[in-house]
């Protein structure tokens, strides 16, 4: 199938980390091989469906404080992308999205089984590249360590569905499990495997931990804002799926509580004109500038970390990609 590929824009300001990037790519194409026919073309469809590939970007930029083997960071890059790609797989499923990354997503297309299938395989795709590259146990077993912590941050998520009462503390919890764990592994990873002190590799992981949070406050944002179309993603699903997210926690903070519960109590039978008026409500009383400025202090937390490694491109390039995220629209 498709073998050049095209990266994310966001790259064109990292020419020194594009060939990595796109070795990244062409080694989770070289492992995806399974009999089925839909399953290994959804999967490569998705592969190259235009993907950010930032926890690669990440694990790569944090082990560039040292020479170390370049060709075994790659691959360690590419299990960390083949994980979030499976977990992706099966978010949709659950989320009952139909688009990802302006793409029909796996389960709409393709059925729900499949689906499955793919982001299974995927799994067992991350394992084998461990397996391969992995300098020692301590990578394999944080990497399982990590799938434990997303699926508990998913399932806790689950559990909290449709509650009205959901606390900041809860959803916190639940987006360090689903999101911020992955940033936090592959910052750690690409210290820790190239040999850094695991002084250096803790630092790593708790900026890898302020940029995750970071970024899911800002992706559960989107779902709230008027223009959605950059991010190939529908809007305005996470409330109709009783996800309750910061936006919708800190305005229910307020006087548009006696509003916004009366909607929150149709659950999954609210209309797209209740969603709007969801969505009015939440912005009117605050609650995306509040989170937003909740994005912007875990972000700082991440920039202050930075700040303090050694004066090396790598650090510039970490200060001005998370600061870039702070800026997200896609
Ligand atoms: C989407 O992650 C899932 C979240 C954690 C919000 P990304 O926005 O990194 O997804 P892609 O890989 O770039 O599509
Ligand atoms: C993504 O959370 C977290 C995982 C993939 C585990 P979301 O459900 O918010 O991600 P999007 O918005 O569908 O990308
Ligand atoms: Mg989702
Ligand atoms: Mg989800
Ligand atoms: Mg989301």
């Amino acid at each position: 199938m498709q073998s050049a590929t095209q990266l994310h824009p966001i790259w064109r300001d990292y020419p020194a980390l594009q060939p990595e990037l796109q070795q990244v790519m062409q080694l989770m194409t070289a492992n995806i091989n399974i009999q089925d026919a839909d399953i290994n073309d959804a999967i490569l469809e998705m592969i190259h469906g235009g993907g950010k590939l930032l926890r690669p970007a990440y694990c790569l930029l944090f082990s560039q404080f040292t020479t170390t083997d370049r060709q075994r960071m790659v691959a360690l890059a590419a299990s960390l992308e083949t994980l979030h790609t499976a977990t992706l797989i099966h978010d949709d499923i659950v989320d009952d999205a139909a688009l990802r990354r302006h793409h029909v997503t796996i389960q709409e297309r393709f059925g729900k089984d499949t689906a499955v299938y793919a982001g299974d395989y995927l799994f067992v795709v991350v394992f084998k590249i461990l397996a391969h590259y992995s300098s020692s146990f301590k990578s394999i077993q944080m990497n399982s360590e990590n799938m434990e912590k997303i699926l508990v941050g998913e399932v806790q998520q689950k559990d909290r569905h449709y509650h009205l009462d959901i606390t900041m503390a809860e959803y916190l919890q639940q987006i360090q499990g689903k999101t911020a764990e992955l940033f936090a592994l592959s910052c750690f990873l690409g210290a820790y495997e190239s040999g850094q002190s695991s002084h250096f590799a803790q630092r790593a992981r708790k900026a890898g931990l302020a940029i995750g949070m970071a970024f899911q406050i800002l992706d559960d944002i989107l779902d709230y804002q008027e223009v959605s179309q950059e991010t190939g993603k529908p809007i305005l699903e996470d409330v109709a799926e009783g996800v309750y997210t910061s936006p919708l926690i800190f305005a229910l903070q307020t006087e548009a509580k006696h509003d916004l519960l009366p909607l929150m109590r149709l659950q999954g039978a609210i209309s797209d004109t209740q969603r709007q008026e969801v969505q009015r409500l939440v912005i009117n009383a605050g609650g995306v500038v509040q989170a937003q400025e909740l994005a912007t202090k875990y972000t700082q937390d991440a920039l202050a970390i930075m700040r303090k490694l050694p004066d090396q491109p790598a650090k510039t390039d970490l200060i001005s990609l998370t600061k870039r995220l702070l800026d997200r629209h896609n």
